[in-house]
C-alpha cells in the first residue's frame, strides 16, 4: 500500500471508529458488533505499526493502550482541586442551609443540585478545540501527576468532544471508577491465575490509573462519570446547566443528578439513595449539595479548602466498636489456616456481629492486633464483617501469637514463599480437611447430593462407612439404616447423638444414585482441585473432553487454553501425579461417574445472531425458562447478559416477582422493560 493509500485508509478508519465510539458510549446505541469494531481497530494499528508518521494525534488506537510511562510529570492544575466539608447528619444540613442563606442575606429557599458522590478517583481533564489534551489525577490539589495516555483508555472519556458551542479551552472534573461488575471479573481473572485477589474497587482504580503500561490499564475497563466544567467566561447561568451541556457535548453523566428546590427535597433524595445505592454500578459514599445558581455560587466564594456553596452529607459508615476477646483459626478443605476474631457481640447494620474475618498472619501484623484491644468492625461489601483498625489498645497487653500447628491434628503449619497463609500439611488426615473434601464434593454446584449434610458426612467417616467421596457411591440402604453417631450441636454447643433413620438413609442412597447423571465438568469441580473453581472446571472439560486427556496435558498445554495461567496448571499437574489421587480416581471411575464430555455438551451452542450487541439483565420468575436457561438462550442468539440496570442497557427482561426497585430503575434510566414473550419474539 502506497503511503498515500494508507493516509486516506487511516483516516477513514480512524473517523469510522470514533463515530461507532461515540455512539455506543455517549448514546448508547451500538451499530456494529463489537467483533467488526475490534477488525477495524486491528487494521488500523497494524497500518499505523506501518506507517508511524501517519498516526493521527487523536487516532483512536490509543484507547487499546501502547504508551509505556517511565513516570508520570508532576503538572500543576489550572484551578486547585478543592474538596469539600462533610456532613453527617440532618441538622448538619438544616445548618448549611441555614449558613447560606444568612451568607446571601436572603431567607427564601436555596435551589441545589444534588449528586451522588462517587467512591473512585478524581480525575481533571482539559481540552482544547474539542480535544482531550491533558488528564491530571488529584494529587495534593495543587500539582498532580499526568496520566493521560493512561486515561485515554477509558472507552467513555471521549478523546473529542462533540457540540457548536464548545468553549476553545474547558477542564472537566469527575471520578474514574471500575464497575463492581468489571471488578468482579477482575478477580475472577485473578483468581483463575491463582493471583492474590483485590480488596476493593476503589484502591483498583486508583492502581490501575498510575500503571506504567497503558495496554494493561485498559485491560482493566475504568469507568467514569463526569460532573463539574471549568472555564473562562463560560455561558452557563448554573451548575445544572453546565452538567446539561456536558452531556450534550457527549460526557457521560451520571443519571441520578436531582434538582431540589429546598432542603426537604434534599433529604427525600438522601433517603431515596440510602435504599438505592445497592443497586448502582459503583459505590458511594454519600452525597453532593451544590448550590444551583453561578450567581449565588460567586457570592459565596471560597475557603482555604472548599467552596462555600457545595457540602456532602456522608451515609454512615456502617462500623461499630467492640472488644477482640479472642482469636481462633480455620483449617479449610485444603488444608488453608483462616484466623477469626471472636468479638463481644456488636450491633451492626441492623445484625448482631460476634465474629469477624482477619484473612491471614500478615494481616494481623499489619493491624498489630491484641487481645482485649478495642477494634473497629465495619461490614462493607462483603457478608462477613472486617476489623479495620484499633480504637483502644488494651492495657498490658499478653504479645500475640500465630499458631506454629494445626489446631485440628496438631501438624506443624507450613508457609510456602510467596503465599499469604499457612497450611496444615496433613491432606491425608487431617479431619477438617478430609470432611471438607466429601463436602465440597456433594455441594451444590459440584455433584450436588442435598440429602447429605455436613453431620451426616461426619456420622459417616466416624463410623468408619466412608473414607472419601469414592465410597459414598458403595454405600448400601442396610448399612446405614439407624446408623448412630455423635456430632457437635451449634445451637445446644454440646456433643448431641444422631441416629440416621430410614427416610434419610433412603434419601441419601437415592441422591448419591443420582448425582451419577452430573455432567463431567460438575464431576472435576467436585474433585477439588486447588484453584479449580467451577469456572476453570468448565473451561478445561470443554477443552480436553475427557478426564483421560486432561491427565495426560503437559503444563504447556494446559497453560494454552484461555484463561487458564501457570498456577491452576501447576495445580492440575501436581493433583494428577500424585499416587493417592490416581487411586480416588481409578475408585471413582468404577461407580459410573461421567468422566468425559457428552454429545449434547459437546454441540457447540449457538442458535443465532438476533441478539448481536444487545444487553439484557433477567429477574424474577418465568413460566418456561428457568432463568439460567433464558440466560443460555440468550447468549446463544449473540447477546449478553449483565446484572444490573444502567442507561446502556437494552431490555430487562422481567418475570414474575421482579423487585420493584428493578423496575424503577429501568423505568428512569428509560430501559424497555420486556416480558419472556415478547423476548421470544426477538429471536424469530
Ligand atoms: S464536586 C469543588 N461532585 O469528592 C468541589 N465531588 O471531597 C469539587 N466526589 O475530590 C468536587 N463525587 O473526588 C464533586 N458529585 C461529586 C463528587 C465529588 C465524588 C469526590 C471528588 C472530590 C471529593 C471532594
Amino acid at each position: 500500500m502506497s503511503p498515500q493509500e494508507a493516509q486516506g485508509k487511516i483516516t477513514e478508519l480512524s473517523e469510522k471508529l470514533h463515530y461507532y465510539n461515540h455512539k455506543y458510549y455517549q448514546e448508547h446505541i451500538s451499530e456494529i458488533s463489537d467483533f467488526e469494531f475490534d477488525k477495524m481497530l486491528q487494521e488500523l494499528i497494524e497500518l499505523e505499526n506501518q506507517f508511524p508518521e501517519l498516526k493521527l494525534p487523536n487516532s483512536p488506537s490509543q484507547r487499546v493502550g501502547g504508551t509505556i510511562s517511565k513516570e508520570f510529570p508532576t503538572v500543576k492544575h489550572r484551578y486547585p482541586m478543592l474538596s469539600l466539608a462533610n456532613t453527617y447528619s440532618e441538622e448538619d444540613l438544616q445548618d448549611f442551609d441555614l449558613r447560606i442563606k444568612k451568607l446571601l442575606g436572603d431567607d427564601k429557599d436555596v435551589e441545589y443540585l444534588c449528586e451522588l458522590k462517587f467512591d473512585g478517583v478524581s480525575i481533571s481533564l482539559t481540552y482544547e478545540n474539542g480535544i482531550l489534551t491533558q488528564a491530571l489525577t488529584r494529587g495534593d490539589g495543587v500539582q498532580g501527576d499526568e496520566i493521560t495516555a493512561n486515561a485515554k483508555t477509558i472507552l467513555s472519556l471521549p478523546l473529542q468532544a462533540k457540540g457548536e458551542d464548545l468553549p476553545p479551552l474547558f477542564e472537566i472534573r469527575g471520578e474514574v471508577f471500575l464497575s463492581h461488575e468489571n471488578f468482579g471479573k477482575l478477580n475472577q481473572s485473578r483468581e483463575a491465575e491463582g493471583l492474590e485477589l483485590y480488596a476493593n474497587p476503589r484502591n483498583t482504580a486508583s492502581g490501575s490509573l498510575k500503571l506504567q503500561d497503558s495496554s494493561e490499564v485498559a485491560r482493566r475497563k475504568l469507568d467514569a462519570y463526569l460532573y463539574f466544567l471549568l472555564g473562562e467566561n463560560l455561558p452557563f447561568k448554573s451548575h445544572e446547566a453546565s452538567v446539561q451541556a456536558l452531556e450534550s457535548w457527549g460526557f457521560q453523566v451520571s443519571q441520578t443528578y436531582r434538582k431540589c428546590v429546598n432542603l426537604q427535597e434534599v433529604l427525600d433524595y438522601i433517603a431515596y439513595w440510602e435504599k438505592e445505592k445497592a443497586n448502582l454500578p459503583l459505590d458511594i459514599d454519600g452525597i453532593v449539595l451544590k448550590v444551583n445558581d453561578f450567581d449565588l455560587q460567586e457570592q459565596l466564594g471560597f475557603t482555604s479548602k472548599s467552596p462555600r456553596w457545595a457540602i456532602a452529607y456522608k451515609y454512615p459508615a456502617e462500623a461499630a466498636q467492640t472488644i477482640l476477646e479472642e482469636v481462633n483459626y480455620q483449617v479449610g478443605r485444603t488444608g488453608a489456616i483462616t484466623p477469626v476474631a471472636y468479638l463481644k457481640p456488636v450491633l451492626l447494620a441492623g445484625t448482631t456481629v460476634k465474629r469477624a474475618s482477619l484473612h491471614n498472619a500478615d494481616e494481623i501484623e499489619r493491624i498489630g492486633l491484641n487481645i482485649g484491644d478495642t477494634v473497629f468492625v465495619e461490614k462493607g461489601g462483603e457478608i462477613i464483617p472486617k476489623i479495620t483498625g484499633i480504637a483502644k489498645k488494651v492495657v498490658n497487653p499478653k504479645p500475640f501469637q500465630y499458631i506454629t500447628h494445626c489446631p485440628e491434628c496438631q501438624t506443624e503449619l507450613i508457609r510456602k514463599e510467596g503465599e499469604a497463609q499457612h497450611f496444615c500439611p496433613n491432606v491425608e488426615s487431617c479431619p477438617p480437611q478430609v470432611r471438607g473434601r466429601i463436602e465440597h464434593f456433594v455441594s451444590r454446584k459440584a455433584m450436588d447430593i442435598d440429602s447429605i449434610g455436613s453431620e451426616t458426612i461426619e456420622g459417616l467417616l466416624q463410623t468408619g462407612k466412608i473414607q472419601d467421596f469414592a465410597d459414598l457411591y458403595a454405600l448400601e440402604f442396610d448399612a446405614i439404616h439407624n446408623l448412630e453417631f455423635e456430632t457437635f450441636s451449634e445451637k445446644k454447643g454440646e456433643i448431641v447423638k444422631r441416629s440416621l433413620r430410614e427416610k434419610s438413609a433412603r434419601n441419601l442412597i437415592e441422591g448419591v444414585q443420582k448425582s451419577k447423571e452430573q455432567p463431567f465438568e460438575r464431576v472435576l469441580f467436585a474433585l477439588g482441585i486447588r484453584f479449580v473453581g467451577a469456572t476453570v472446571a468448565q473451561k478445561l472439560a470443554k477443552h480436553f473432553k475427557t478426564l483421560a486427556a486432561l491427565r495426560q496435558a503437559t503444563l504447556e498445554e494446559l497453560v494454552a487454553v484461555e484463561d487458564i495461567g501457570e498456577r491452576i496448571a501447576e495445580s492440575v499437574v501436581a493433583y494428577f501425579s500424585e499416587a493417592k489421587n490416581q487411586t480416588l480416581i481409578q475408585k471413582l471411575e468404577q461407580t459410573g461417574l461421567n468422566f468425559e464430555v457428552s454429545e449434547e455438551d459437546n454441540q457447540l451452542q449457538v442458535e443465532g445472531e438476533a441478539l448481536v450487541g444487545k444487553t439484557f439483565v433477567v429477574s424474577g420468575v418465568f413460566e418456561n425458562f428457568s432463568r439460567d436457561e433464558l440466560k443460555a438462550k440468550i447468549e446463544a442468539n449473540g447477546g449478553k447478559v449483565v446484572s444490573s440496570i444502567s442507561k446502556k442497557l437494552d431490555y430487562l427482561i422481567a418475570g414474575d416477582k421482579m423487585g420493584p426497585s428493578k423496575k424503577e430503575k429501568a423505568e428512569s434510566l428509560s430501559v424497555q422493560i420486556i416480558s419472556e414473550e415478547e423476548f421470544l419474539g426477538l429471536l424469530s
